[in-house]
């Protein structure tokens, strides 16, 4: 039997709650479509640096890239210094293991989870590709004269060639296999690429990339916004976007008004991937310390998050189960929301799930 080797990082707040719920429902696939899950759990939150002071040791990275794959909760805790142990675990993840990909389904599951007027599962369809590695994100400037008056602080955006290429490829290659996947009524390949260029010029590499790499891609929609006014678009005509591809920092705001009209941070999941190598998965939505240990989180995004790795592992029936389970348990409405005030419990919402998986007409999508 296949077996899986998978790092677990419950994480901090209502990370294990959540993660508890995906694991649930990745033992049930796992039985039903027969392959075997190995876990190791690894306790780097903020709660663990609070009691030992430890965050995330080097060789510990080394160990990671040997796994098939992570699962991630959530990090953060309100009594550590803001991004801390986020920059260690998460970061230290994506830059570690050069997972340079942040894949971000926008998806609406079911319509009356939809916070936009008139807009249906047909309309919030796309997936954001975040670049991952680079950006506003890689720790280079700092803080000269701190605290004075003369302070001074510096953050440097960083763009290489290959960077931004391998993501604008990435997100070309998506837009064919999702495509392909529509069949020839569905809606044609699109990509949008959002930077703002105007503003930002050395963002021009990003324009010019594309422009380079889409000439290789001549079946593929071409279209490009800046960054504003794809937020504008977004709320506005959602249907107008099918793969999304964005530097960093962008890519972070975009995917989160991206939670927003597919419902909510609840149901909303990421995959940190690495094409071929050890990747992460973990839902979007952050520890939320007020809803620690209530047991009313929804788990669903954790549990999303649960079938992309699935899905990357190569386990695509087991991964389209638990997407089909999602959809129904949402459009019948027997799970009515994705917040903590649905009226189910985090563990009632995985029992829920976990009983859906298993039914057999799950298989016809
Ligand atoms: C996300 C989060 C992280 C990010 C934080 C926790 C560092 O917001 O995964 O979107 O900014 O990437
Ligand atoms: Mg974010």
């Amino acid at each position: 039997m296949k077996t899986y080797r998978i790092g677990v990082i419950p994480g901090d707040g209502i990370g294990p709650e959540v993660v508890r719920e995906g694991l649930k429902v990745l033992g049930a696939v796992a039985t039903v479509e027969g392959f075997a899950l190995d876990l190791t759990e690894y306790p780097y939150s903020g709660a663990h640096y609070l009691e030992t002071g430890e965050l995330v040791p080097p060789q510990v990275i080394d160990e990671w890239r040997q796994l098939d794959a992570i699962y991630l909760g959530a990090i953060g805790h309100p009594d550590v210094e803001p991004g801390l142990v986020e920059r260690s675990v998460i970061l230290g993840l994506r830059f570690g293991l050069d997972l340079y990909i942040n894949l971000r389904p926008i998806r609406l599951y079911a319509e009356h989870l939809c916070p936009l007027k008139g807009k249906t599962p047909a309309d919030v369809d796309l997936v954001v590709v975040r670049e991952n590695t680079e950006g506003m994100y890689t720790q280079i400037g700092g803080i000269f004269k701190k605290g004075t008056a003369d302070e001074i602080a510096v953050v440097e955006g960083l763009y290489t060639r290959k960077g931004t290429e391998r993501a604008i490829r990435y997100a070309f290659e998506l837009a064919r296999r999702r495509a392909a996947q529509r069949g020839s009524a569905g809606r044609p390949a699109r990509v949008t690429m959002v930077d703002k260029a105007n503003a930002i010029r050395p963002q021009d590499i990003w324009t010019r990339t594309f422009a380079e790499v889409g000439a290789e891609y001549p079946d593929v929609e071409q279209e490009h916004a800046y960054v504003d006014a794809a937020c504008m678009w977004l709320v506005k005509n959602p249907e107008w976007f099918d793969v999304v591809v964005t530097a960093n920092l962008f890519g972070d705001i975009l995917t989160d008004l991206g939670a927003a009209i597919q419902g909510g941070m609840g149901i909303a999941a990421s995959g940190n991937i690495h094409p071929g190598k050890t990747s992460m998965f973990e839902p979007i939505h952050g520890s939320a310390p007020k809803y620690a240990g209530r047991n009313v989180a929804c788990p669903l995004g954790a549990i999303a998050a649960a079938a992309m790795m699935l899905e990357t592992l190569g386990e695509t029936v087991a991964a389209a189960r638990i997407e089909r389970a999602i959809e129904r348990l949402l459009t019948s409405g027997r799970i009515p929301s994705v917040d903590a005030h649905s009226g189910l419990s985090t563990s009632c919402v995985g029992d829920m799930v976990t009983e859906e998986v298993l039914k057999t007409e799950v298989l016809a999508i």
